[in-house]
């Protein structure tokens, strides 16, 4: 027999081993999310995807779906808190959307629209983040980094093992595997995963900024929802 959990009183069927993200992503229905990513293990670290579980705080992406779940996902309440997480992550950093050329392309400035996040909120704190132009292919903006762990996992999985988060609270930083500590000192490739999954504008090719004219990006199109459910049903276009 089918098992079965639901999401917004919508009965959703699952498989054995599957997380609530993807449960919900094979049925249509969208999870805010920014560190998860269909292909590598989850992290759990931005907690966007958090979503009540018969009663408690749980991050999708992380959590098993098991029969008989009653999950709260799209509501207000768990909305506002998401848009305040996003909005904790701008000010942390240093995201100057219509100066960056990932504008349009970038996962967390489409997550602040689909939660309809029209300010900052916060104080914004301004912090002094290098950059990084070193590498002849790769250019490394900390200023725009979210510690998703996205390029440390992939990277990881390209065998190189080239990006490391260092520190924690105000000083984490994203740190490179090199004795001079400099990206043109590692064994990044442009054509390696890792200098490909950044949901932010924080690791750019060189060279390619403008190539996709503003309002023919990704999200000048569709919404982060669609764009989600295009990428997990297997359209990696989308
Ligand atoms: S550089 Fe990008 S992929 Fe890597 S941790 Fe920062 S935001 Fe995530
Ligand atoms: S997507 Fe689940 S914690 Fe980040």
């Amino acid at each position: 027999m089918t098992k079965t959990i639901t999401i917004d009183g919508k009965t959703i069927p699952f498989e054995e081993g599957q997380t609530i993200m993807e449960a919900a992503a094979a049925a249509g229905v969208y999870i805010p999310h920014l560190c998860h990513h269909p292909e590598y293990a989850p992290h759990g670290s931005c907690k966007l995807c958090s979503v009540t579980v018969n009663g408690r705080s749980c991050t999708a992406c992380t959590f098993p779906a098991l029969e008989g779940q009653e999950i709260l996902n799209d509501t207000k309440e768990l909305n506002d808190s998401r848009r305040r997480i996003t909005q904790m992550l701008f000010v942390e950093g240093n995201h100057l959307c219509p100066g960056c050329e990932k504008s349009g392309n970038c996962q967390l400035q489409a997550v602040g629209y689909y939660l309809n996040m029209l300010d900052n909120h916060f104080l914004h704190f301004f912090q002094p983040r290098e950059l990084d132009a070193s590498h002849p292919d790769v250019l490394v903006d900390r200023n725009r980094c979210i510690f998703c762990t996205l390029c440390v996992r992939a990277s990881h999985r390209d065998g190189k093992d080239v990006f490391a988060i260092s520190g924690r609270g105000i000083n984490k930083r994203l740190i490179f595997n090199s004795e001079s500590g400099l990206l043109k000192d590692t064994d990044l490739d442009v054509n390696d995963q890792a200098a490909h999954i950044c949901p932010t504008g924080a690791i750019l090719i060189k060279r390619t900024g403008f190539t996709v004219p503003i309002g023919e990006r990704l999200f000048d199109d569709k919404t982060i929802a669609e764009t989600s459910l295009d990428y997990e049903r297997g359209d990696h276009d989308g």
